[in-house]
């Protein structure tokens, strides 16, 4: 496996794959990462479409302005939020909580605010908290993927609309992003380079410069 910090410099978003397939064991292994990351609450409300069989490819690069690498990768994870998970899990994600060491008292409290905070977010409140959420387990699979090998694109150019309607997906979905996982086909894309601290990072408050000696 590479180590993280090469995983993290030499990851591209590949421009095309050879369409090779990925084992089921590296694959659970990808999804896994992504299962294990953390959420608001602990509350997991992403779900994963793992699309793998030419006919739903075809369908979902239909869904995806035509991009040809959807049809070319392994496999595309479509990462996409539940608005309506909060409400189905709760009791379980409390549930296995407590069989972790969770308080009773915290689960108590965790059980109220969780409802109060959620039941008022309005659709759009719902859709930003679910692409924090779901943002970090998709993260953690495509640098998993990575560090297994694999060359890894993310893709926000689809159409909601029309990825439900190819996937069959449920109207409390909400699709965040697609990754695709595959292995690498001719050159590499450029490294588009990436601007330093002093451009993005501030010490204490806005506009003052970290001091890191
Ligand atoms: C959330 C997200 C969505 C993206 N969507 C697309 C996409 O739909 N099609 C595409 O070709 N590249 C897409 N990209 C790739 C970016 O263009 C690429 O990451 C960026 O240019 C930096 O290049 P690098 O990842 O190779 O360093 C996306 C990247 C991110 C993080």
């Amino acid at each position: 496996m590479k180590n993280l910090t090469d995983v993290i410099r030499d990851r591209r978003a590949t421009p095309s794959f050879d369409g090779t397939p990925i084992p089921p064991a590296d694959l659970r292994q990808i999804l896994d990462a992504g299962l294990h990351a953390p959420s608001g609450y602990n509350m997991q409300p992403w779900r994963f479409v793992v699309v793998q069989a030419p006919e739903q490819k075809r369908k979902l690069r239909a869904a995806s302005y035509n991009q040809p690498k959807v049809e070319e990768a392994s496999v595309m994870i479509v990462a996409c939020g539940d608005m309506d998970g909060w409400r189905k899990d709760l009791d379980q994600m409390l549930e296995m909580g407590l069989e972790g060491g969770m308080p009773e008292s915290y689960a108590a409290q965790a059980r109220s605010s969780v409802s109060s905070y959620m039941s008022n977010f309005t659709a759009d409140q719902m859709k930003l908290w679910l692409n924090k959420q779901v943002m970090l387990a998709y993260t953690s699979m495509m640098l998993m993927a990575e560090s297994l090998g694999y060359d890894t694109a993310p893709m926000e150019g689809f159409e909601q609309d029309k990825v439900h309607e190819a996937l069959r997906l449920p109207l409390s979905y909400w699709v965040v992003a697609l990754l695709a996982v595959g292995h690498l086909k001719g050159a590499d894309k450029f490294d588009g380079g990436r601007f330093g601290l002093n451009h993005t990072v501030f010490g204490e408050e806005y506009g003052k410069a970290l001091k890191l000696s």
